[in-house]
């Protein structure tokens, strides 16, 4: 613990709690107002104006000009979010300063999104209440005006296996759901063992009518044995693992012609150009996107041809939007508590200062000379 007091810049605010929290242990706050993200220009003016603190979002470069502004005075970048693929982390590496990111605390909440965005578009509730509210709705009826598909039963793939795809596979557990799994650079076989007891057992007891099963196979595999595909593999631009346009063309074509796409992981995962051609010759039944390749979504994306507007279900990077998720001051339960947390404890030299055994810290190569990139967020 130190009680040294230190400037601290976050490009958005995060929350009254997590600002005040800062301000009583006597920092130096100042806000980005926003909503929007602050050009980029202003970032590198204020590292270079001597911050000790960064607090940032995924919608903010950090790379090589923003260290260098920093050189000798930035002592922290925290990331107010589990992906960072916004942050240069070789540049991060190079000028040795220490980012921080938000895992764990948004899981659930993301999870859970991930599985409600996936039955808003199977079960066609957006036609639904739309029927209704324009008044269009003329009688009950067996099959008119149209069906949805159910998820009970059916088979997903989770494409990432990482934190956020491992609490999907819980959620879609309670829904019998067979789970294909695919992650390119950590295979968890151990919780695939542990779930498949799960779904052996509540097979034992009577609770479903079929034995429900989990494996991990091949991407190609995934995408085209299973009626719902959930992406949840960080954005990977280089290297041995790339996830950029991992769905193109070629990918969505694997998929079925009944099944769904689901991408709450980032946007440009998908290439979203042969997403819309996919969706408009119905190469696939549907696709839910929470993320896009640009953010806000451009007014000329062909996702937002009317034409697919009943298959193509549109969410504004809102996943891990819960109260608690978003906001709680506790680092066990809030991304603001998590990222304030992971700030201090660089600032205020938490853990005898030894930034590898920092929780929060990403980056822990820059001083133990290894480290793992690529794997599921
Ligand atoms: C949201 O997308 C996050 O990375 O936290």
């Amino acid at each position: 613990m130190s009680d040294k007091t230190f400037r601290i810049y976050a490009t958005c605010h995060i929350g009254d709690a997590a600002e005040n929290k800062l301000r009583e242990k006597g920092h130096e706050l100042e806000i980005y107002p926003g909503p929007e993200a602050p050009p980029k220009s202003l970032i590198v003016e204020k590292v270079r104006s001597g911050v000790d603190g960064l607090i940032t979002t995924l919608r903010d470069p950090i790379d090589e000009e923003v260290f260098a502004a920093g050189k000798g005075t930035l002592k922290v970048v925290s990331q107010i979010a589990v992906g960072f693929d916004n942050i240069n982390r070789a540049d991060a590496n190079r000028y040795k300063v220490p980012f921080t990111n938000t895992p764990e605390v948004l899981n659930d909440a993301t999870a859970e999104f991930t599985f409600l965005m996936m039955g808003t578009l199977s079960r066609r509730m957006w036609d639904s209440e739309k029927l209704v509210r324009a008044q269009k709705w003329g009688a009950w009826h067996p099959f008119l005006p149209f069906l949805g598909d159910e998820i009970t039963g059916k088979t997903i793939a989770i494409i990432g296996t990482g934190r956020i795809g491992l609490a999907l596979i819980k959620k879609c557990l309670g829904f019998d759901m067979n789970v294909l799994c695919y992650d390119p650079v950590f295979q968890n076989h151990r919780f695939a063992a542990d779930v498949q007891q799960l779904m052996d057992l509540r097979y034992k007891l009577g609770m479903v009518k079929e034995n429900n099963w989990i494996k991990y196979v091949s991407l190609d595999e995934a995408l085209s044995q299973s009626d719902y595909v959930s992406l949840h593999v960080p954005l990977v631009r280089t290297g041995k693992s790339p996830t950029h346009h991992l769905m193109n063309e070629r990918t969505l074509r694997l998929m079925r012609k009944d099944a769904y796409l689901i991408n709450a992981a980032r946007g440009p995962v998908v290439d979203e150009a042969a997403l819309a051609k996919a969706l408009k010759e119905r190469w696939i039944a549907g696709a839910a996107l929470d993320v896009f390749e640009q953010e806000p979504l451009a007014g000329d994306s062909p996702l937002l041809d009317p034409e697919l507007e009943d298959r193509c279900r549109l969410f504004h990077h809102f996943a891990s939007a819960g109260r608690i998720t978003r906001l709680s001051l506790d680092p066990e339960k809030g991304m603001a508590g998590r990222c304030i947390q992971g700030l201090l404890d660089v600032l205020e030299g938490n853990y005898g200062g030894d930034k590898t055994r920092m929780p929060y810290v990403v980056n822990k190569e820059a001083w133990t000379g290894s480290g793992a990139d690529g794997e599921g967020i």
